[in-house]
């Protein structure tokens, strides 16, 4: 007979108590209704796992209408098309009471079932984002049909600032919220945002006029000790626990370098089965930080000067904290600062412009290379919080 194969493992640590945590702060209205709940934690630390795995399943059980949308799946396409998209899949999901709805809406109230299109064809993508009541009746259509308060999770939402329509999107998303959580009869609809950026997070929740003014900013908690343990657990490894779990906090608790060095370390010590495993780990997991620092400040340096120069300026203004007004990227301060970083490194004749137009250009390319992040409103940051933290480690700048 042949042997019968392992149960596949769960692939995911779960986190039950925080989903139930997170999940009461996020439906709580004991202080009135809330701009919401954001979830910051730097990148790749498992935010979108925990959405998926722990916190959909916990809104589920409460029997909320879940949307869940990624900002982040597709970057290309325009961030309002990924949330209107996300709300036509689950009205199409709703198809019959949700036609059946909207005749009763249509008699009751001024929409019109002709503004729909014909029953469900009708393609929220090509619904004017700006317009408030479009998008705030397709939802309230939709908790009307599933007789259902309705939990809208965006992931990765500061992308939405990084168009016209996004901004929007997310207006009319504040709008509809408003509209369903007021008026009677409604089974009322709130918000959760991911996001992996404080700076960028901030503009969502500090401006009035924003889907997310006023909303709880959460700082995430970020896996620890018992994900070590089950991790380690599961690639039966003989590690200290202590230990093990100090190695992955100095990866940024980040599970995907601790699970090579987790697994670099099993294959040396079974090659050499002496050797000190946790030592081992401890030594692989530092070779892959530097590893992986060297690699971005080789790609750093070989980029074109003025992005070079104007990447790391961006990394040192960063130092100055949230509450300073950093100066303008095209103002006469910041060219003299480029111009001396480029004297320093290439020497007083090095012939690079720093006029608005070689700024700009510059700009352009390190967003399109994924360094930099715009946001609608033009202000820039550096993508990634590792990136920023080595950028400021090597230049000290
Ligand atoms: N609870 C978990 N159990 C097992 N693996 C996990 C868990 N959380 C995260 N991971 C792993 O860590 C990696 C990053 O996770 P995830 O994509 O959820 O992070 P993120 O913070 O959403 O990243 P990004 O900033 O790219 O959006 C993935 O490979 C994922 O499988
Ligand atoms: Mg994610």
């Amino acid at each position: 007979m042949p042997p019968t194969p392992e149960p596949t493992q769960d692939p995911f640590f779960h986190r039950p108590e925080l989903a139930t945590a997170l999940a009461d702060q996020a439906l709580d209205t004991s202080l009135g209704t809330s701009g919401g709940m954001f979830l910051a934690a730097p990148r790749r630390t498992g935010k979108s796992t925990f959405l998926r795995q722990d916190l959909l399943p916990e809104f589920e059980r409460r029997n909320l209408h879940v949307i869940y949308v990624d900002l982040w799946v597709d970057k290309a396409q325009n961030p309002a098309i990924h949330i209107a998209n996300a709300i036509r899949t689950e009205l199409a999901r709703e198809d019959g009471p949700v036609a059946k709805t909207l005749k009763k809406l249509s008699t009751m109230s001024k929409l019109t079932v002709g503004a729909w299109g014909n029953g469900l064809s009708f393609d929220l993508s090509q619904l004017h984002l700006s317009k408030d009541a479009t998008l705030a009746d397709a939802l309230k259509a939709l908790s009307k049909a599933s007789q259902k308060k309705l939990i809208l999770v965006i992931d990765e939402a500061q992308h939405a600032l990084t168009t016209e329509e996004g901004i929007n999107a997310l207006f009319s998303l504040k709008a509809a919220r408003d509209s369903l959580n007021t008026d009677p009869g409604q089974f009322g609809m709130q918000l959760v945002a991911t996001g992996s950026n404080r700076d960028k997070l901030a503009t969502l929740v500090n401006g009035r006029e924003q889907a997310f003014y006023g909303a709880d900013m959460v700082q995430f908690p970020t896996l620890g000790k018992d994900y070590v343990q089950w991790l380690v657990g599961r690639a039966k490894l003989d590690l200290d626990l202590d230990q093990a779990t100090e190695v992955f906090l100095s990866l940024g608790s980040r599970p995907e370098p601790f699970r090579k060095a987790l697994s670099q370390t099993r294959l040396q010590t079974a090659l050499a089965p002496t050797q000190d495993a946790n030592a081992l780990l401890a030594n692989l997991a530092a070779k892959g930080v530097s590893d992986a620092k060297t690699d971005f400040l080789n790609t750093v340096a070989s980029l074109p000067p003025l992005q070079s120069a104007l990447l790391r300026q961006l990394a040192a203004d960063t130092l100055l904290g949230p509450d300073v007004r950093r100066p303008g990227l095209f103002s006469a301060a910041m060219k003299a600062r480029l111009l001396a970083r480029l004297e320093i490194e290439m020497g007083a004749a090095h012939g690079v412009s720093v006029e608005t137009p070689a700024v700009q250009n510059a700009l352009d390319k390190l967003r399109e290379e994924n360094f930099l992040w715009r946001s609608q409103r033009g202000s820039y940051s550096v993508e990634d919080e590792q990136f920023l933290e080595w950028l400021v480690e090597e230049t000290g700048a």
